[in-house]
């Protein structure tokens, strides 16, 4: 694992965009894994200023899977993940909504939504580069403590813990929804290429923990050691922890 200690948000952000960039630089029809949380806005508006400035890549041909889904949402919600990613990111750089994946919240959706969120992935012949972001409990997009390490799509329960610090996001945790559907980290692992971000103190723990600590469902973020390409771009405060 490479772990790329910066200054603030603005360099992680920077940084994350170049990756991104080159990814779609090498491969125009790339498949792009979209984390979403507040820490990737910072990299997203990068992308999207250079695009407006017409220094980025083309993004005609790019694909997108995000990495999971509030479950009790009402459809088209301004919190659920499919409208975030559109309005952060996809719609911006003008990456049409078809081409833009994430799993099937639907009621009667469910029982299926993990395995054809899968199905979906490998036709497309896997993620080159996934975003990530990291919860303050260790959490890897919605795979809690505890979760196996080589887990697929799946609905899951979200923690208080969890709930709590997404509750900055919907005003109050009573509305914060208590099941998501989430890419397991057995399907994370199957990216190309793992691009987690981490800025702000109340990362400095679990950042420590992911990377320095043991290979543990106590802390799913480090499975990200059991991956041959996996790099991780951190400000001062989220590195404090380190070594
Ligand atoms: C979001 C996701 C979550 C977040 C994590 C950190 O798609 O999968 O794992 O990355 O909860 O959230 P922020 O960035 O808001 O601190």
């Amino acid at each position: 694992m490479e772990v790329v200690p910066l200054a603030d948000a603005g360099e992680v952000a920077a940084l994350a965009a170049d990756v991104v960039e080159a990814v779609v630089r090498a491969r125009p029809d790339a498949v792009l894994g979209l984390a979403t949380g507040s820490t990737p806005l910072p990299a997203y508006g990068e992308l999207i200023r250079r695009h407006r400035a017409g220094a980025g890549p083309s993004y005609d041909s790019v694909r997108c899977f995000t990495l999971d889904e509030y479950v009790g949402l009402p459809p088209g919600h301004p919190e659920s993940y499919r409208a975030t990613i559109a309005r952060e990111l996809t719609d911006p750089l003008g990456i049409p909504p078809e081409r833009v994946h994430g799993p099937d919240p639907a009621p009667d959706a469910l029982p299926t939504a993990g395995a054809r969120y899968e199905e979906a992935l490998a036709a497309a012949g896997g993620v080159d580069v996934q975003v990530l972001g990291i919860g303050s409990d260790g959490h890897l997009a919605f795979n809690e403590p505890g979760s196996s390490l080589a887990s697929a799509t799946r609905i899951k329960t979200l923690t208080d813990e969890t709930r709590r610090d997404n509750a900055r996001f919907f005003g109050a945790i009573d509305e914060v929804p208590r099941h998501v559907l989430t890419q397991g980290l057995g399907t994370i692992l199957r990216a190309r290429h793992l691009l987690l971000l981490a800025t702000g103190a109340g990362k400095a723990a679990a950042l420590a923990a992911a990377v320095e600590g043991p290979l543990t469902a106590s802390c799913p973020a480090s499975v990200l050691q059991l991956h041959p390409h996996a790099t991780v771009l951190c400000d001062a405060e989220a590195a404090a922890g380190l070594v």
